[in-house]
């Protein structure tokens, strides 16, 4: 296949909120819309989304990538029970792969951009782990799985800004000044200021004039997608607003919003029984809200939609009233 595939990396700020099961059922949700799908276990040191697909722990994955340095990516994709969706194992055979050197990850990254399928999602490690915020940076629209909990949020924005900050890092690699300049604001709390990022460009730009403009584009195009997982009330996505806010004012950024999934007890049976969730329970709110998710990636995933969150909202809320 010679089109490059849309590499939709997943992370979030808190460890637990979901993400192997949303990138799991989203794969399969898109896979299941028609489009050849491919998820990855990023999550090195932490591996379990095989749970979530029903398949066993025991495929060659990345771990062995980047063992043997001469294999090939697409070789270690394993069919599934949904078709057009196929899997890429983390490293479960070969623990300790969680600390990669810089160049094998540039090489892991140049071969993942190259899979062959429409879509190739990245299930990530929890938290801002350096190699986390490397797959999350691929793409300048990843997406993001939170709850709808306030501490969430707070961790949630806390990895956008040290995403930022080594985005802007990478650009001005080789000024030392700059390099040096960041190296002190990553140690600042998120709260402290100056912590924001139009500080940042101040401060950068006092060294390096161009990079007003430059920093000014990346907030631009760097447009992170959200989706609450184990919602229990659709107004609980209120909280969109104190995200929204933090994410202007501190990150000079903006969010688009693709769903609200409702929290489903049955989501543990189905890993207890080997079954996808979506093939399982395809019915139920959860799989629906996973499906329109689905065809929001298929159409806007990267159109800036104003007041996504408003829709979203007014959808669960709708959804909920019909339970
Ligand atoms: N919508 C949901 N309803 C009910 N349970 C859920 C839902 N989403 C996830 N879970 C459950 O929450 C737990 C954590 O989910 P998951 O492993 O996907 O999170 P994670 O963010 O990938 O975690 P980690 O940070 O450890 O990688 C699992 O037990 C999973 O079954
Ligand atoms: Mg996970």
């Amino acid at each position: 296949m010679s089109v490059k595939p849309t590499i939709i990396p997943i992370a979030s700020g808190k460890g637990g909120v979901g993400k192997s099961f949303i990138s799991a059922n989203l794969a399969g949700a898109l896979a299941e819309a028609g489009h050849e799908t491919i998820i990855v276990d990023l999550d090195l040191g932490g591996t379990n989304l095989y749970g979530f697909l029903g398949l066993q722990n025991r495929h060659a994955g990345i771990g062995d990538f980047l063992k043997a340095r001469s294999a090939e990516l697409d070789q270690l994709m394993v069919p599934t029970s949904i078709p057009r969706l196929s899997y890429i194992a983390g490293d479960g055979r070969t623990p300790f792969m969680a600390n990669i050197a810089y160049a094998q990850k540039i090489r892991l990254i140049s071969k993942l951009r190259q899979l062959p399928a429409e879509y190739v999602l990245l299930d990530l490690s929890a938290g801002s782990s350096l190699n986390t915020i490397d797959f999350f940076r691929m793409s300048s629209l990843g997406l993001m799985v939170t709850v709808p909990e306030y501490p969430a949020i707070m961790n949630l924005l806390t990895f956008l800004r040290l995403t930022l900050m080594r985005i802007i890092e990478r650009i001005f690699r080789k000024n030392e000044e700059i390099r040096l300049l960041l190296a002190e604001s990553y140690k600042r709390p998120l709260l402290e200021l100056p912590a924001g990022i139009s500080d940042l460009k101040a401060a950068i730009a006092a060294i390096d004039p161009s990079a007003e403009g430059m920093i000014d584009r990346l907030c631009t195009y760097f447009r992170p997608r959200l989706i609450f997982n184990k919602g229990e009330y659709p107004d609980e996505m209120r909280i969109y607003r104190q995200i929204d806010d933090g994410l202007k004012s501190v990150l000079s950024i903006q969010a688009d919003y693709f769903g609200f999934v409702f929290r489903d007890p049955m989501v543990r049976r189905s890993v207890n029984s080997h079954q996808p969730y979506l093939l399982e329970f395809p019915d139920s709110q959860t799989s629906k809200a996973i499906r329109k998710i689905a065809e929001r990636v298929i159409t806007y995933w990267r159109t800036p939609v104003e007041g996504s969150a408003r829709l979203i909202m007014e959808q669960a809320t709708r959804e909920f009233q019909g339970k």
